[in-house]
């Protein structure tokens, strides 16, 4: 990985996202980069927080038994995902990320795209009435602003609307699924690092719910979210095509060649990361990222690297902070004697028989 300027050299393509076309892809990807930086401004924590709070909620009724938090998860990134996106409209979008979990058929595809318009349409109108000012504050209504906007060039095509909508849902949904699951999984084997998380998230929030602006004071639990990034990073590789010949390293690739750059690789290279790579060390980013990889970019980039890595970055590890920070605030975690290790990266590294947990309520009325 020591060649891993290199790599800009090549040419990115996310992959085929659900029936996205590479050419598609790359229009999305200028239109996303602009929407993100809307959303970054516009606060998602209480949608995050809202979503937790259902999902506590039934927890409640789990205490002292056997629970399955890489489902419970889906259900949360679902609905964080749901959230963000359609705001108020969120139980609709709900259905729509349904149907796009469905096997896709050129019917479906049609049912999701007249859903998501209906919904447009709606806000459409709502400004042309002159009842909303805007189409919305959420991810949807920023879309519409760019489906209308004025200049005819740098408007959205439908097509590219409902195809931003399935980009947000897949890599945003799964990924987080797949983070939360594995963390919540390290901290039942490794008691230790649970209580210190706990500490600090009592120290920084006591009993309160998290504060978005305290979110970045917790420093134990960024070391736990990389370490567990490391170990089971959600996503295995990025895909690269060579759009010229280039040398990479010893290499030399041809023209139009599609490759995966498995990054998790270097994640588990023992000569990057010690004797200890496999074992379970938050302590290994104390001092940062920087320090950990000894300033080898290429040796921890679990959100890709260079122009086009993850946009939703920011939104994955505040998303994860906040729930993990409300779950320790209420429960303690021990792995079930059911559960079964086996990491199979499927989209991406997912629990093959899910991760079965025991909760145990630090207060008498959780
Ligand atoms: C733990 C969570 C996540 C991980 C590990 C992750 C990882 C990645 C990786 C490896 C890439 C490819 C980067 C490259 O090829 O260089 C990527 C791209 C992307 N991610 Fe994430 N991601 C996560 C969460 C999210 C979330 C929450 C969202 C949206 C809400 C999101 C949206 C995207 C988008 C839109 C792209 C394509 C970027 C582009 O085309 O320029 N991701 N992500």
């Amino acid at each position: 990985m020591g060649e891993a300027t290199e790599v800009g050299e090549l040419c990115f393509s996310w992959g085929k996202l659900k029936g996205k076309t590479l050419q598609t892809c790359e229009i999305s990807c200028l239109n996303l980069s602009y929407i993100f930086g809307g959303l970054i401004v516009q606060n998602m924590t209480p949608a995050v927080i809202a979503s937790v709070e259902t999902m506590l909620e039934k927890w409640k009724g789990y205490v002292g038994k056997e629970i399955e938090v890489y489902h419970e998860f889906r259900l949360l990134t679902s609905e964080v995902i749901s959230r963000t996106a359609f705001g108020s409209s969120y139980l609709e979008g709900e259905k729509i990320f349904d149907m796009l979990n469905k096997l896709e058929s050129e019917e479906l595809s049609k049912g999701i795209q007249d859903c998501v318009m209906k919904i447009v349409k709606k806000r459409e109108d709502k400004v042309e009435n002159g009842e909303a000012n805007s189409f919305g504050n959420d991810f949807l209504g920023l879309l519409v602003k760019a489906y209308n906007d004025p200049d005819k060039n740098n408007r959205l095509s439908v097509e590219d609307l409902v195809d931003e909508c399935k980009t947000f849902y897949f890599a945003g949904q799964d990924t987080v699924n797949s983070l939360l699951a594995w963390m919540v999984f390290l901290l039942a084997i490794h008691g230790d690092w649970q209580e210190k998380a706990r500490r600090e998230v009592f120290e920084i929030f006591g009993n309160q719910i998290p504060d978005s602006e305290d979110i970045s004071k917790l420093k134990i639990m960024t070391m736990i979210i990389y370490e567990t990034l490391r170990l089971y990073g959600p996503s295995i590789g990025m895909m690269r095509r060579a759009e010229r010949e280039v040398r990479l390293g010893k290499l030399v690739l041809p023209a139009n060649l599609d490759l995966l750059v498995v990054h998790s690789a270097a994640h588990h290279d023992p000569q990057l990361w010690g004797d200890e790579v496999h074992l379970f060390k938050p302590e290994r980013f104390a001092e940062g990222i920087a320090k950990a990889i000894n300033y080898n970019v290429g040796a921890f980039c679990p959100f890709g690297l260079g122009p086009r890595n993850c946009v939703g970055m920011n939104f994955a590890i505040t998303e994860a902070k906040i729930a993990l920070s409300m779950i320790l605030q209420r429960y303690t975690i021990s792995l079930s004697p059911a559960y079964v290790h086996s990491p199979i990266p499927y989209i991406t590294v997912q629990p093959q028989h899910g991760i079965q947990v025991i909760l145990e309520s630090l207060h008498n009325d959780a």
